[in-house]
């Protein structure tokens, strides 16, 4: 790759000192682009770290997202085009999109449904995913979206933490032909949450399941006669839109609540810097709508700009491996977002299938969810982009809940560096700091930290105030930890390098080392277990797991099977680990916690290399002999 160097503009540098200098000024003006019903009367309410955005103010998601387009031009073009892997497509126009989600909401509402409720979704990418959304939050209820590759276990610990009375769900999904049987996987969740009182379900199939009488109803049935029109319901900007269930630290999944004013400011301003969003964009992210950018990047951020989004419901190569090529072409679509693990599966087949696509309506190409490394940027930026597109790779969270460094071509002010997400958005005040807090020079490694609240984020975890402070906000006073390694360079560009905590990103899903870790020790025969990453060429990432046995079982492959079996069941088949370590031992420092570093560089087959006490405390004599007597241990 060509060495250059890239400067921040000094339009970049102004407009960022005035965004982050007079911050209220700036999120004020960015929140009268959005449609409000009554103004706020503060911009910012802080009492670290809780912070209410716009707090006065009334709003309705559904109204910005739809009924704003209706009085336009807009009303009659397509909001969604969906299309499964077999090449069936179904397409709504704003006016129908309207019209499916105020039949929803309105039988919603019937069987009881009310402002403040939680509504479950538990759904495959079908547009009834998005009327539901829209639906729910129509009537001021807040949705939790569970990610459909989720097991009932999985899916049942986050309705108890709810305590949802209404699930939404299909009968199945489908991916690579195969059907996954949601029905059934809600019927069995639900002996484990009992506080779900009505299911709705979809039927995306004509395949029959099993209906619960009196607790299941009919989708179809219940918008049948519904009405067309509900009043939106003007909820406070603080209000909370969504709930939605991400990884942490510990075996349990924290609940991180957005609210529905400042999400909404953020994403629609955020999406127009970053995307150069319109109503004429065509606009396709390949997330699932179950993790966080399927929330903003497919719903609720091109919707509120008038765009048309694109539903893909399959896997990326199937039955070909030029689909996606395909679905570029045949919808015209100009602002393409997906994640680098992606990408590299299909460098690894060659560039054919994308020469026979004409793929010149694309004008930005986005990258999301873990590193995309120079190579892969330089790939996307040539064969997908033609060398004409931005590459915006932007980094985000769950928390976040809108885009926070990234490129930002509508606004024109960053050069581009392969690799890098370039600068922070305009208002985000980031910085990488040392374990005291102090800001590191250029070419060190640190931790990310936001040291100013942003409008997207997170209002808290849910019913857990103690859970958010001290994940977010203890680590370094006043300042919002990500958890996130990174570098800045000479010309200050931020460089991400991966998480500083004990979380996955197994391509691009984000997994907690506790949670695989609690269910293999929930088997009968494991004592303990530890699980690392390992580097992968197109994941990322993958899992490698070590578990200690108990005194009565010895290793075998029956074993490994019913510990991989444990861990689908228990949160799903994406979280199952690739290779599995008995072991009878684990290299533990004296306090008893477990030397990951150590793990890791064996699982890399590499030395140990730099030894520090940074991560765990460990002194080096402690680190070195573990790590010999470790890899003794494996190797016998
Ligand atoms: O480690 C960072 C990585 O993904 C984490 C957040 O994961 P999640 O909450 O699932 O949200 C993913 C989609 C927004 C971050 O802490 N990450 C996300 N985007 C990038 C990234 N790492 C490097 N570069 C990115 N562009």
């Amino acid at each position: 790759m060509e060495a250059k160097k890239y400067y921040p503009t000094k339009r970049y540098i102004e407009f960022q000192k005035n965004a982050i200098s007079n911050s209220e000024i700036f999120w004020e003006k960015e929140a009268e682009k959005i449609p409000w019903y009554k103004r706020w009367d503060k911009v910012l309410a802080w009492e670290e770290p809780f912070a209410k955005w716009f707090e006065g103010g009334l709003l309705n998601a559904s109204y910005g997202c739809i009924d704003a387009h209706l009085n336009s031009w807009r009303k009659n073009k397509v909001a969604i085009y969906w299309e499964d892997e077999q090449g069936n497509t179904k397409s709504f126009s704003y006016v129908q999109l309207h019209r499916e989600v105020n039949k929803f909401a309105s039988a919603l509402k019937k069987i009881g449904v009310v402002k403040g409720d939680i509504v479950v979704l538990y759904l495959p990418m079908i547009p009834e995913l998005v009327f539901s959304m829209l639906a729910t939050v129509r009537i001021g209820a807040t949705h939790t979206v569970v990610f459909s590759g989720f097991s009932s276990q999985a899916l049942a610990d986050r309705i108890n933490d709810t305590g949802a009375k209404v699930l939404i769900t299909a009968d199945f999904g489908i991916r690579r032909e195969k059907y996954v049987p949601l029905k059934e996987i809600v019927d069995n969740a639900l002996k484990l949450a009992p506080s779900v009182k009505k299911v709705v379900l979809i039927k995306r199939t004509e395949k029959e399941v099993n209906k619960e009488s009196g607790r299941d109803l009919l989708y179809s049935e219940l918008v049948k006669d519904a009405e067309t029109y509900v009043e939106p319901e003007p909820v406070e900007s603080t209000h909370p839109l969504y709930i939605l269930y991400t990884s942490g630290t510990t075996g349990k999944p924290k609940g991180i609540v957005h609210s529905t004013g400042g999400y909404l400011v953020y994403n629609h301003s955020t999406y127009k810097w970053v995307f150069d969003i319109s109503d004429e964009s065509v606009y396709w992210c390949t997330a699932d709508v179950g993790w966080v950018t399927g929330h903003s990047a497919i719903v609720y951020a091109p919707l509120l700009h008038g765009a048309t989004i694109i539903i893909y419901e399959g896997a990326p190569d199937y039955p070909y491996l030029d689909r996606w090529w395909e679905i570029i072409e045949k919808y015209g679509v100009t602002i393409f977002y997906t994640s680098p693990t992606a990408l590299r599966m299909f460098i690894r087949h060659g560039e054919d299938w994308i020469k026979k696509h004409d793929l010149r309506s694309l004008k930005i190409l986005g990258s999301v969810g873990e590193p995309i490394n120079p190579e892969v940027w330089e790939w996307y930026y040539k064969y997908i982009g033609n060398e004409r597109c931005p590459i915006v790779d932007t980094w985000w969270q769950t928390e976040t809940g809108g885009m926070m460094i990234s490129p930002s071509p509508g606004l024109e002010l960053v050069p581009l560096k392969p690799g890098s997400a370039t600068l922070p958005l305009p208002g985000i005040d980031a910085d990488v700091v040392d374990d005291s807090g102090n800001s590191v020079s250029h070419g060190t490694k640190g931790y990310l930290v936001i040291k100013k609240p942003w409008p997207g984020m997170l209002m808290g975890v849910y019913k857990d105030p103690v859970r958010y402070k001290e994940t977010y906000w203890s680590k370094f006073k006043g300042m919002y930890y990500t958890a996130d390694y990174a570098m800045k360079d000479e010309e200050g560009y931020f460089w991400m390098l991966g998480r500083a905590d004990e979380i996955l990103k197994v391509a691009g899903h984000r997994i907690g080392t506790a949670e695989i870790e609690s269910a293999v020790v929930a088997t009968p025969f494991a004592a303990e277990a530890a699980v690392v990453g390992k580097a992968d060429a197109v994941k990322g990432e993958v899992i490698v797991l070590f578990v200690i046995l108990k005194e009565d079982y010895k290793p075998d492959d029956d074993l490994k099977k019913n510990i991989i079996n444990s861990i689908r069941t228990q949160i799903g088949p994406f979280a199952a680990p690739q290779e599995v370590y008995f072991v009878e031992k684990l290299p533990k420092t004296r306090s008893g916690k477990i030397m990951r570093r150590i793990l890791k560089a064996i699982v890399h087959d590499k030395p140990i290399g730099d030894v520090t006490t940074l991560e765990d405390g460990a002194s080096v004599d402690e680190i070195k002999t573990s790590y010999e007597e470790f890899k003794r241990m494996l190797k016998g």
